[in-house]
């Protein structure tokens, strides 16, 4: 063997030994950022949840002692999630559109906020698994009570949804030449039902019930939308946090099992004003 040829045996090697270890180092860097989402929340003793609070009673503002706190079944779940995990809850309210962008951007560790798994979601996020599912439900003023009896009365209305919610699609897609009014937060839609800018709005049917509970001049519209394929409530995470997700599904299992869930929204349900 001549040396020139030894010198390119030695290189080849070199190189395939170098390229077998940095991949092996990539693997490594990949598998230690998934730990680290779940160690970064544990160092940093804190877990920041990202919320819409404006949907009684998953999450809702109210005055407690003189203090405007954030309470509601989807708190409580977060509290206990927070407890398995050893670190105290943090909790960051925005107008439901701007969540998964707050997810992305690592402005929130997680986005609690009855959102539902939807396939669409699915392709930028992570979800837990579904810890409570819920049907829709129509709010018109009580005036107008009867005269939605079914969909196609709401046919050319003004319907409130809010912005990149699943009931801005199932409107879309049930309610004929419906005229979609979107905005961030559901208690802004609440007024303008009120004001008569809106002629329904659509939210899930617990909801819908929470906000007519204490308002006399909403009531429920006898039309229904038909149940999505997608429903049901869900945590999202951000993508390739695997330790995350199951860090968090042990607490939901945990709480399924206890029927500690139950006993949250009943708690949520007597406790909106
Ligand atoms: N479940 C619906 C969705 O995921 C609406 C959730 C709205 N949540 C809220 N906190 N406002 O699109």
């Amino acid at each position: 063997m001549n040396k020139k040829l030894l010198k390119k045996i030695f290189s080849i090697s070199l190189a395939s030994t170098l390229m077998f270890s940095l991949s092996a180092c990539a693997k490594k860097g990949n598998a230690s950022a998934n730990a680290s989402r779940l160690d970064t929340i544990k160092k940093s003793g804190k877990l920041v949840i990202g919320t819409s609070a404006d949907y009684p009673p998953f999450e809702f503002h109210k005055t407690i002692n003189g203090k405007d706190e954030i309470i509601g079944f989807d708190v409580d779940i977060a509290k206990e999630i927070a407890k398995d995990m050893n670190v105290e809850l943090q909790i960051k309210d925005m107008k439901f559109d701007g969540l998964l962008a707050a997810l992305d951007s690592g402005n929130v560790d997680i986005v609690m906020a009855g959102m539902t798994p939807t396939e669409k979601r699915k392709k930028s996020v992570d979800f837990s698994k579904v810890y409570y599912t819920s049907l829709q439900g129509i709010i018109v003023r009580t005036e107008d009570k009867d005269k939605f009896k079914n969909l196609d009365d709401l046919m050319g209305k003004k319907i409130g949804v809010q912005k990149s919610s699943i009931q801005e699609d199932l409107a879309k897609a049930q309610i004929k030449n419906a005229d979609l009014k979107g905005l961030g937060k559901v208690t802004d839609l609440v007024l303008e039902l009120k004001n008569k800018k809106v002629d329904a709005i659509v939210v899930e049917k617990p909801v819908a019930e929470a906000y007519v509970s204490k308002n006399p001049d909403m009531s429920i519209a006898q039309a229904t939308l038909k149940p999505s394929e997608d429903n049901g409530s869900a945590i999202a995470i951000k993508k390739g946090s695997g330790e995350l997700v199951d860090q968090i599904n042990k607490t939901l299992d945990r709480l399924i099992n206890e029927k500690a869930i139950d006993k949250f929204v009943t708690k949520a349900n007597e406790q909106i004003e």
